[in-house]
């Protein structure tokens, strides 16, 4: 498996500005277009390849993410590891607004996407293991990473992917607190199965940007997320460049 590492970046990341783009590349697959071209970018000593989720200037909501394409560009151009960036809001106490967790499972409850490379299409088919939906070698490289930086970051917890774009009822949350979710956020599948189809190594780094439905007095503002944003997206951005590094 190859070493090259990519980040996904998701909201709050759609762009690096402090990192240096060395190269930029629009990458053509079966699927159709990527969110955006893949960039090769240089971030405190790291070298990665960079693709925006959402796409340059955050265009397309969680449904309308091409995830296949995205992956097939990683994996073409010979990505082996992609560390995702998910902003995701906090169901558990120990996932409190502002926490870094890094899950170590999923329940996917998203619907409607396209979320297989084995589609019967072409006559190929398979089920791939998903039993530990994220790498247990990658997840340990970002909680190292944290630690060397003195920063802690939750060891795992359950991410419930929703549909979106809006936010939950308070009583859809307590459901996925009754399913065991830690975590509720739109883009971690099919994201990290269509890794999981094509062979990456696949890990998450979560910013816990409010809490979720119900389990705060105040209703959740895009306002209130863009302040934990603005803040924990630069603690995001040390770990990754740590990560990369190890
Ligand atoms: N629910 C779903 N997705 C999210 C949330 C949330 O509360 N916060 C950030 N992404």
């Amino acid at each position: 498996m190859s070493d090259a590492i990519a980040i996904i970046g998701g909201t709050g990341l759609c762009d690096w500005e402090s990192a240096e783009t060395i190269a930029s590349q629009t990458i053509p697959t079966p699927y159709g277009e990527a969110s955006a071209p893949l960039r090769r970018m240089r971030f405190k000593g790291s070298e990665f390849v960079f693709l925006p989720r959402h796409g340059d200037g955050h265009r397309f909501p969680p449904h309308k993410i091409n995830y296949r394409a995205n992956i097939w560009a990683l994996e073409s151009e010979g990505i082996g590891k992609v560390i995702a960036v998910n902003a995701v809001g906090g169901i558990h106490p120990d996932c409190g607004t502002g926490a870094l967790v890094v899950p170590d499972q999923i329940i996917d409850y998203s619907y409607g996407r396209e979320h297989t490379f084995y589609d019967g299409s072409d006559g190929r088919l398979d089920h791939v293991d998903f039993g530990e939906p994220y790498s247990t070698h990658l997840r340990s490289r970002i909680l190292a990473a944290g630690q060397q930086l003195k920063m802690p970051l939750v060891d795992g917890g359950v991410y419930a992917c929703t549909q979106g774009p809006r936010l939950e009822s308070a009583a859809e949350i307590q459901r996925l607190q009754r399913d065991g979710a830690d975590l509720v956020g739109m883009t971690a599948m099919p994201e990290a199965g269509l890794a999981r189809e094509l062979g990456l190594e696949y890990a998450s780094l979560c910013l816990v940007v409010n809490p979720a439905a119900g389990l705060s007095s105040e209703p959740i503002t895009m306002a209130d997320i863009q302040k934990v944003i603005d803040s924990g997206m630069q603690a995001v951005k040390q770990v990754l460049a740590a990560a990369v590094n190890a």
